[in-house]
């Protein structure tokens, strides 16, 4: 993901720092509310950098294991280990490399959140906790405990989306249009070695798209669409199966 846009970090960055305690709102004093934090976690879990606006370490990370060939900045983020459908390697990540380092976050689900901010800042993760702020470390771990969603209720195994078309198109026509333009195939970078087309990423990395659409994308414009239902999200989906996979410049 190459595109940075520093100001969507800086106020994510300044908004959760004004949280009395991120987590708690439901006080009508709070004006970001439980989606909000959610939504960060998210991000927080595809690209901490991103959000936090600095480089990570140099070279690979010593505990990701070798024979996985990604970029080694990508190694430093939590997906790269946990995966986009948070399964490690019962998930799509088997695909990469069936490695025991991937391990899946599913367990943890309705953990208390200062459980899950132990394990991700202690041990082989410490070097996450010097550095995450505390106000994004209850972020993501509110996140992996209340946001992660279950892949297999909105696409099968195959990578099939299991929703309907149709209300995938009434969102996309009144929404994502406006940015992805109706082929798709505008305001697309994605991961290293995507395509840049959302027909291309709806059937290749389906739990990705699912991942982003849900909680956005780290220091870009994308939405966060956690209003939206399983069904609504699962007939998007399928909407963006059928659109043409071939990048415009393929064209
Ligand atoms: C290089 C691979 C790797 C990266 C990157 C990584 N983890 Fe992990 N994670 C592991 C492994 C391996 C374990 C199991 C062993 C352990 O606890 O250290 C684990 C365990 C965990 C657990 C405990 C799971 C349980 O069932 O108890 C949590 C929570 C977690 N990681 C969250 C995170 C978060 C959040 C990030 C990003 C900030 C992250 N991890 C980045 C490899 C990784
Ligand atoms: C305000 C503009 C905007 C709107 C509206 C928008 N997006 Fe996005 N979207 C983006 C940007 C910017 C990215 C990040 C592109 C990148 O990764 O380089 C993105 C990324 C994505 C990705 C991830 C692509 C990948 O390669 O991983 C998916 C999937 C996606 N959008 C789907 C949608 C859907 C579905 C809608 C409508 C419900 C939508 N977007 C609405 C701007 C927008």
């Amino acid at each position: 993901m190459k595109r940075i846009l520093k100001t969507a970090a800086v106020v994510c960055i300044t908004a959760v720092m004004a949280l009395p305690a991120a987590g708690g709102t439901t006080g009508q004093d709070d004006t970001l509310g439980r989606k909000w934090l959610l939504s960060l976690g998210g991000k927080l879990y595809d690209n901490l950098w991103m959000v936090l606006n600095v480089p990570p370490p140099k070279g690979r990370n010593p505990q990701y294991p070798a024979g996985a060939a990604i970029p080694a900045p990508d190694t430093w983020r939590c997906v790269a280990c946990h995966g986009w459908d948070y399964r490690g390697r019962d998930g799509h990540l088997k695909k990469l490399l069936n490695s025991p380092k991937f391990v899946s976050l599913r367990k943890i689900r309705g953990m208390p959140k200062k459980d899950i901010i132990e394990r991700f800042t202690t041990g082989e993760h410490a070097f996450y906790g010097r550095i995450l702020p505390p106000p994004m470390q209850e972020a993501l771990a509110y996140f992996l405990s209340r946001g992660q969603h279950d892949v297999t209720k909105m696409m099968e195994a195959t990578g099939k989306a299991r929703g309907n078309p149709l209300i995938g198109k009434d969102i996309y026509e009144g929404t994502c249009i406006s940015c992805h333009q109706a082929d798709g195939k505008a305001y697309i970078e994605g991961e290293e070695g995507d395509r840049p087309a959302l027909g291309w990423v709806a059937r290749h990395r389906p739990e990705q798209a699912l991942h982003k659409i849900r909680n956005g994308v780290p220091g870009a414009d994308m939405l966060s669409l956690r209003f939206l239902t399983d069904e609504q999200i699962a007939g998007i989906l399928a909407y963006l199966q059928t659109l043409d996979p071939k990048p415009a410049t393929d064209n």
